[in-house]
């Protein structure tokens, strides 16, 4: 039976074996990149080559990427519905297309050296056309060629056969793949046809050749690019013939660990459905919050962004935790379980691991705490509330609870139920929705901007950036090294090493360094290098990176040498005014500095 590891292990060594090259897959926090928390698929960290950029590794990649989605984070809990997954991915950056993408999954996916799946229970989709784009004859002619019979070929609309990441960036008809899972052999038919719960997505193929700029505008890319993903956990569960993700070895050891701590056992006969729904929540969310605070360039829990989302998704496994009569704290050594297990592909899983530990222990106990002065401000409150005749508590009160401790609603409905009340519910979802629609209305504003819009002012501030990071290291000292950046539309914020504030001259000097070679107008080259030719060249790499073999080196004049992915602007001068906003702290020996370009 193929495990997890060995699923990942295979799929590199046959795109290796098809002339690919194998990349690391990137951070889970995207960098340079507003529009996005995570890194939500395999193609995001390469968007900027699907766009066309040259990537120095070559034409052909495969990887594994660490991935993230949050968008249905109330459906987990269900036996199919991860927050955290690995997604396997090949690439053809203008090499191959449909023909011979095609043919290799169907290889991977049917040979007896490969997955040796059964094909008489493969079924496909393909795009059926629109105004943007022609029905895909091209990708159906190629699986008739390999045998796939003209009923388990759908043509469906972009609703189902057109991807993208976001509302810009690169996108384009896909094909989708399916295995029948249900017993016996599948009926005549295609995935949509009779019982389509049974027909499992497992990969996904995608011909990216249109570059989305705004609603209304589709441009064609410079090259034809595919661009694949196969979740991971999902098709291990299929391969495996289970049912659920969860009940694979990439779960097993995490709820074993889980039934310890609670003295229950997952999957138990006499556990009521609830039992195992916040088994499966905590295990899901302990993968998440490690994979996070693991990266090596790890968000910690806050009230904004991303750090929020870690910190909802340790609330929620803490508050499942004591659904399951865990009392103490019991994250951390659950989080060294997915360690463990984890460690081979994602060493840096070990690397980060005392930070792991420390983060989920302290936030752990934040929420403990929240929880019992949310207990006392209940306990405060019921002698007035039992005066209420019908024994309701209303749901503006159950909200004020929720909205200034961070009290959960099903805490408060518990609290109240020990006293003999109910909890206006309708109310409390009326006020929580308006509060969600507040929220959501602010996250949409971050996601306008698209996927990856590798816009003319981002370009700008990265090369703005390196500019900076050069500047610092003069003006400081060596010692100074990036520990992060992010660009968006109006500025650039940068954390770098260094022990104290920095005095008005010393920011002084920085913003004239960089004014300065934004004055002389240096060119912005690229070379392509070995990467331990590239930092005995002397150009600045980033300490904790994963690197490919053959890396991009950018310079600017000789002022400025750093290895980086780009895009950059070709001449500094192209730049405008840099001015520091702002400088402050960022964390313990670490400083940031917020700039702008006017
Ligand atoms: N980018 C495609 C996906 O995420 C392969 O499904």
């Amino acid at each position: 039976m193929i495990t997890t590891h060995e699923l990942r292990k295979k799929y590199m060594e046959f795109f290796v074996a098809k002339g690919h090259v194998e990349i690391s897959g990137k951070s889970l926090v995207p960098e340079n990149d507003p529009t996005v928390l995570f890194t939500t698929a395999g193609m995001h960290p390469l968007v900027p080559y699907l766009l066309g950029e040259p990537h120095p590794a070559g034409k052909r990649l495969v990887d594994y990427q660490k991935c993230i989605r949050t968008g249905d984070i109330e459906e987990v809990g269900d036996p199919a519905h991860l927050t955290f997954f690995e997604m396997l991915g090949n690439w053809s950056l203008g090499d191959y297309f449909k023909e011979e993408s095609i043919a290799y999954s169907w290889e991977f996916l049917t040979s007896a050296t490969w997955l040796a799946l059964d094909p008489a229970k493969i079924s496909v989709t393909v795009f059926a056309g629109d105004e943007n784009a022609p029905r895909d004859e091209v990708s159906a002619g190629a699986w008739k060629r390999l045998g796939m019979p003209e009923d388990r070929i759908a043509y469906l609309p972009a609703s189902d056969n057109w991807w993208a990441a976001g509302p810009t960036g690169p996108c384009g008809p896909d094909t989708e793949i399916f295995y029948w899972t249900g017993e016996g052999e599948p009926p005549r038919g295609s995935n949509k046809g009779t019982e389509p719960a049974k027909w499992m997505e497992i990969w996904n193929n995608v011909f990216m050749e249109f570059n989305r700029v705004d609603e209304k505008t589709l441009i064609r890319l410079p090259a034809q690019n595919v661009d694949t993903g196969m979740g991971l956990e999902r098709t291990v569960a299929m391969l495996q013939g289970k049912k659920s993700v969860y009940d694979t070895e990439a779960f097993g050891p995490i709820l074993k660990a889980l039934g310890d701590l609670s003295s229950k056992k997952y999957g138990s006969p006499t556990n009521g459905a609830e039992v195992d729904r916040s088994f499966r929540i905590v295990a899901d969310h302990i993968r998440t919050a490690t994979f996070i605070l693991g990266d090596p360039k790890a968000v910690l829990p806050s009230n904004v962004g991303a750090g929020y989302v870690l910190r909802r998704i340790i609330r929620r496994a803490v508050r499942h935790g004591r659904k399951l009569g865990i009392e103490g704290s019991f994250l951390s050594p659950l989080a060294q379980v997915v360690i463990d297990n984890y460690s081979g592909p994602f060493p840096e899983l070990t690397e980060n691991n005392a930070r792991v530990a420390a983060e989920l222990a302290r936030e752990e106990e934040k929420f403990l705490e929240t929880l019992q002065k949310g207990e006392h401000e209940f306990a405060k409150m019921l002698p007035n509330l039992l005066k209420n005749p019908q024994k309701v508590m209303s749901g503006r009160l159950a909200f004020k609870l929720y909205d200034t401790y961070g009290f959960p609603i099903e805490l408060t409905e518990e609290l109240a139920a020990e006293g003999g009340l109910a909890v206006d519910r309708e109310e409390f979802d009326e006020a929580y929705k308006k509060h969600q629609e507040l929220s959501r209305a602010g996250s949409e504003q971050m996601f306008k901007g698209g996927m990856a819009d590798h816009s003319e002012i981002s370009t700008k501030y990265h090369t703005a950036t390196h500019l900076l990071h050069q500047a610092l290291k003069q003006v400081l000292g060596a010692h100074v090294a990036q520990k992060g950046s992010n660009i968006t539309a109006e500025r650039v914020r940068f954390d770098f090493s260094h022990p104290s504030p920095m005095t008005k001259e010393e920011l002084a000097q920085v913003e004239k360094i960089v004014n300065d070679q934004i004055l002389m107008d240096l060119p912005v080259t690229m070379e392509m290098m070995d990467i331990e030719a590239a930092k005995a060249s002397g150009a600045t790499a980033l300490f904790g990176e994963k690197y490919e073999a053959v890396v991009k080196v950018y310079s600017m004049g000789d002022f400025s040498k750093e290895v980086c992915g780009g895009p950059h602007v070709v001449r500094t001068g192209l730049l405008g005014k840099f001015r520091v906003q702002k400088e402050q702290s960022s964390s313990a020996g670490v400083r940031r500095i917020y700039g702008v370009l006017e």
